[in-house]
């Protein structure tokens, strides 16, 4: 029996139970495992043969969007995104050059938040939720079994690892997510940022089969399912010149019955939240 004021250790099978156990999962700062990539990344590569006059257009848009250049950090490594579907090296000089920063502080950014991938991505990007709701509802379920439908028992897919050859029709890449903010209809997961609420293993399986076969099934919610680079370009600022497609996306159904319940419920019984009390400021500490 373990006394009260003693702190266990922590066993190897607190490890088997999490998601991070259940294949090999890749550190988000661990830019390159694979040799070759890693060579790739890191060469100096000619980013006009890359980066093209449109998007030197659409970079230039960006930028003039704000007071200061760097300001335009973020949409413009979704823009980067958009073009090889993961940010590279050059991709990263390619932002450097044009705010003024180094690439170090770009780089920094682009490996502290998870929607910027520097590896590349397959044309979609799957989203479980494992965070503790989802988690509780069968999220890591979820996870566990497209881990092995898309990789095999023996060799299950790991977080942001892709099924087929990243970029062509039909690669998918995986990875688990905190919080997508759709707890009350959970478990959900995500394909190019695009909810799929309610899930369960069987219906995400057959939504990554129909990914893999080419087709592109409606969101739950929200605007028609693009691809990755195709969301990174809209994260970049840049939608449909077709007003219709535009609308489409844009004016999407984003809410449900269930996210609104609360609100319906409180109207319906005249409840209302009480004012705000006038609570004078805590004074501040002098120095
Ligand atoms: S825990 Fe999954 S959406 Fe919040």
């Amino acid at each position: 029996m373990t006394h009260p004021t003693e702190v266990p250790e922590p066993g190897p099978r607190d490890a088997e139970t999490t998601h991070m156990a259940a294949a090999g999962d890749t550190d988000v700062v661990g830019i390159a495992p694979d040799p070759a990539l890693a060579e790739g990344i890191l060469a100096d590569g000619p980013a006009a043969d890359i980066f093209d006059a449109g998007t030197e257009q659409r970079a230039q848009e960006i930028i003039a969007r704000y007071p200061v250049a760097r300001s335009a950090l973020l949409p413009m490594l979704h823009l980067v995104q958009s073009v090889q579907g993961y940010v590279s090296q050059e991709g990263i000089a390619f932002c450097a050059r044009r705010l003024d920063l180094s690439d170090a502080e770009v780089s920094a950014v682009a490996t502290f938040y998870t929607m910027y991938k520097r590896r590349p991505c397959g044309e979609h990007l799957v989203s479980v939720c494992t965070n503790t709701l989802c988690a509780a509802l069968g999220g890591d379920e979820i996870y566990r079994k497209l881990q092995t439908h898309l990789g095999s028992a023996e060799k299950p897919l790991g977080h942001e690892e892709t099924a087929g050859t990243p970029g062509e029709p039909g690669s998918i890449t995986l990875e688990h997510a905190e919080c997508l903010a759709a707890c009350d209809l959970g478990p959900v997961l995500q394909v190019n940022y695009e909810y799929f609420d309610n899930q369960t293993p069987e219906k995400a399986v057959a939504l990554v089969d129909a990914l893999q076969a080419g087709k592109k099934p409606g969101p739950t919610r929200g605007a028609p399912l693009s691809d990755f680079k195709g969301a990174e370009l809209q994260l970049a600022g840049f939608f449909p010149e077709d007003e219709a497609t535009y609308r489409a996306d844009v004016d999407g159904p984003s809410q449900a019955v269930e996210t609104l319940r609360g609100a319906q419920l409180a109207a319906d019984r005249g409840w209302t939240a009480p004012g705000a009390q006038d609570v004078p400021l805590p004074e501040l500490e002098k120095k």
